[in-house]
């Protein structure tokens, strides 16, 4: 039959949906172009602010009545539980997000039998699938890039965050089975992977990664280090990008591989939460203020184009107007080069959501407008450092308002647009050189060279 897998929330989904799309291709399904097209639909949900979890329940909720069959995965499908029936009543499965392994027999019991209302919530497993990734030609998945899970769930229990309970206890991959999985991707053309965790750097904490006697030429101790130092050795690869970041897993380790790996982008996205030690603490988020802005400038030593980026959420509660301007200037120290700013939600479950939701909705909002113009100008001034340098750009494709112009990331993750020259035929996927003539806040333009 005919799928369409429509997404929401962070790469990790985005990278789950790669691999049901993988696992429902094996299976002998096909994939829609479009879910009109579609005889099966699955929404693969988050649920990390209230909002999130609406969308991705509401979109599954409108396509109900159009398709054979509609199925709901992910994150707010193990915070709802049995309820998403009651939210969903037409709704014909609903499975969470360590067992998407089972949509396939799922989709099959729900053709061959009739059943319906079919759940699997899952605990800590490690999904079937996890490491399949479709055909690109038979997929939507670019042909030179691909996400790769490293780590699964999370055992930082951060006050606001519901991802723990969702997504279940730490579980690293093992090294041997990360390296096979990017060497194959990179004899199939990858040339780009990104690392996937959320909290990607306690890869090997809870269970060892690598086994007694695996090579460790660079003498590591730290076990994600030692895996981006192995990775860097694969020919053929050209980029390693990993996230998320918890600040606490910037070691000397991690910098000695930005020195050593030439493949490892010199992208950090570290998500600083607040600049108040007060709220800090209480978010039990375990740095301070001044702890966080020295790994900053252990990266910007080491190179001061070094991209950092960051998520920021205002309004947690009891966040005083001195505790946000405390976060105002921290990412003015910090010289974020690009951040995403949240508005706190509370989320059933968690420790915060015991406390007062007391900063007012207006004031969240006042606070997040705040944060995305000052975010708005530095992106401009770190962009404007760039004017004159040139960059390695990996070449994605036409850019999308205009043609005649490519696009493609620098190792910073920055967007970089380019007109094309006559006579040069762009490739996807191939590592070019552009001089950067102009910048803006979100992009940089220039001339291939
Ligand atoms: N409310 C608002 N933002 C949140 N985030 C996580 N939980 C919440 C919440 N309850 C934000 C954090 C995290 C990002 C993915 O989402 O900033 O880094
Ligand atoms: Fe959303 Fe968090 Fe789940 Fe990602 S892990 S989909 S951000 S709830």
């Amino acid at each position: 039959m005919k799928f369409f897998v429509h997404t929401y929330g962070c790469q990790m989904n985005v990278r789950d949906s790669e691999a049901v799309e993988a696992l429902m291709i094996a299976a002998g399904h096909e994939r829609a172009r479009s879910e009109e097209d579609a005889e099966i639909v699955i929404v693969n949900s988050c649920t990390v602010r209230q909002k999130a979890e609406e969308k991705a329940v509401g979109k599954a909720g409108n396509l109900i009545a159009a398709k054979k069959i509609t199925g709901l995965m992910g994150c707010a499908v193990k915070r709802m539980g049995e309820d998403v029936f009651k939210r969903l009543p037409k709704l014909d499965f609903a499975v969470g997000p360590r067992c998407f392994g089972l949509i396939p027999h799922i989709v099959d019991r729900i053709t061959a039998g009739g059943e319906r209302h079919v759940i699997e919530t899952g605990a800590d497993e490690v999904p079937d699938g996890i490491g399949a990734h479709p055909d690109s030609s038979k997929s939507g998945a670019s042909p030179f890039q691909a996400y790769v899970t490293v780590l699964l769930g999370c055992d930082n229990r951060c006050s606001y965050c519901i991802v723990p309970d969702v997504r279940g206890h730490e579980y690293s991959r093992p090294a041997n089975e990360v390296i096979a999985e990017v060497k194959s991707l990179v004899e199939n053309g990858v040339k780009e992977v990104c690392l996937l965790g959320q909290s990607v750097l306690r890869y090997g904490v809870r269970n060892p990664a690598w086994r007694d006697g695996d090579p460790n030429p660079g003498g590591f101790k730290e076990a994600f280090p030692r895996l981006l130092h192995a990775l860097n050795g694969i020919p053929g690869l050209e980029r390693i990008r990993f996230t998320s970041a918890h600040p606490k897993g910037c070691t000397d380790e991690l910098v000695r591989v930005y020195r050593e790996c030439p493949k490892v982008c010199r992208h950090l996205h570290l998500p600083v939460q607040s600049g108040s030690d007060r709220i800090l603490s209480g978010m039990g988020r375990r740095y301070t203020r001044d702890e966080y802005l020295s790994a900053v400038s252990k990266l910007r030593t080491l190179d001061p184009g070094f991209a950092v980026t960051t998520d920021v959420i205002v309004g947690y509660p009891g966040e005083t107007d001195e505790d946000f301007e405390m976060t105002r200037s921290l990412m003015e120290e910090a010289g974020f080069d690009n951040s995403f700013i949240f508005k706190y939600s509370p989320r059933p479950g968690t420790r915060s959501a015991l406390l007062p939701d007391d900063v007012p909705v207006a004031e969240k909002e006042r606070r997040d407008q705040v944060l995305l113009a000052d975010q708005e100008k530095r992106g401009a001034r770190r962009n404007g450092l760039l004017v004159g340098s040139v960059r390695r750009v990996l070449a994605e494709g036409p850019s999308k308002r205009n043609p005649a112009r490519w696009s493609g990331r620098d190792g910073g993750n920055r967007i970089v647009v380019w007109d094309v020259k006559e006579g040069v035929v762009e490739r996807q996927g191939s590592l070019v050189d552009i001089k950067i003539t102009e910048a803006h806040p979100q992009t940089l333009i220039g001339e291939r060279i």
